[in-house]
């Protein structure tokens, strides 16, 4: 069901990083976002895909993890992504991206999960540092890195408290805690 890998599709950051991901699966993923809804069907958005490790550690030093964890300076050696879609804009198609990278990094991940991998989306780049370590030409805007790997952590969903804290947390087994809004919270309008 669409719902349970809606489900199962959380925010994994801690992975088996030896667990392979070979390119043909990260471009049956690219295939789903190429798929994907596209404002304007404009197509804009461009893909890197990585999987080799020497590439993965060149991205991964620009990614900055889990902001609400003030004491994780994110996955250790050992339990790092395996692979890394870099999501691309190019203006030389269009300058207003909308939400198609939000679009494209849903289907790539569902699909991931689909396919027994979790990962992990970051807006939160060294875009400097990552454009010249992966020599990426300035026409192609980098909106998104998107990680994979089999993980190595669980994560839950919580119904929020009562101090309405969105904050992430982790208990002391390493479990992620990921507090959600209810659905009567978020539907205006109705009385239930
Ligand atoms: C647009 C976007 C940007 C995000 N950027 C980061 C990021 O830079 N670093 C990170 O660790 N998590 C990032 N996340 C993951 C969120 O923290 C995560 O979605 C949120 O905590 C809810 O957890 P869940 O995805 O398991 O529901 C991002 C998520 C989205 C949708």
């Amino acid at each position: 069901m669409l719902k349970d890998l809606v489900e199962k599709n959380r925010s994994y950051r801690r992975f088996c990083q030896d667990f392979p991901i070979e390119e043909k699966t990260l471009r049956e993923l690219v295939d789903m976002a190429r798929l994907s809804a596209s404002a304007g069907n404009l197509q804009s958005l461009k893909y890197i895909l990585s999987c080799e490790p020497e590439k993965n550690a060149k991205i991964f030093q620009h990614l900055r993890w889990a902001a609400y964890l003030k004491d994780w300076p994110g996955p250790s050696e050992g339990e790092r992504p395996s692979a890394y879609i870099v999501i691309l804009g190019d203006n030389l198609i269009g300058t207003n991206f909308y939400c198609d990278h939000g679009i494209a990094s849903q289907s790539i991940l569902l699909g991931s999960v689909e396919k027994g991998l979790g990962g992990c989306i970051l807006a939160s780049i060294d875009r400097d540092g990552l454009r010249k370590a992966l020599d990426i030409p300035k026409n192609l805007e980098i909106l998104l890195v998107i990680a994979l790997g089999k993980p190595k952590e669980e994560v839950v969903i919580e119904n929020l408290g009562p101090d309405g804290d969105i904050k992430y947390w982790r208990d002391k087994d390493g479990t992620h805690h990921v507090p959600k809004r209810s659905l009567d919270d978020i539907i205006i309008g109705q009385d239930m």
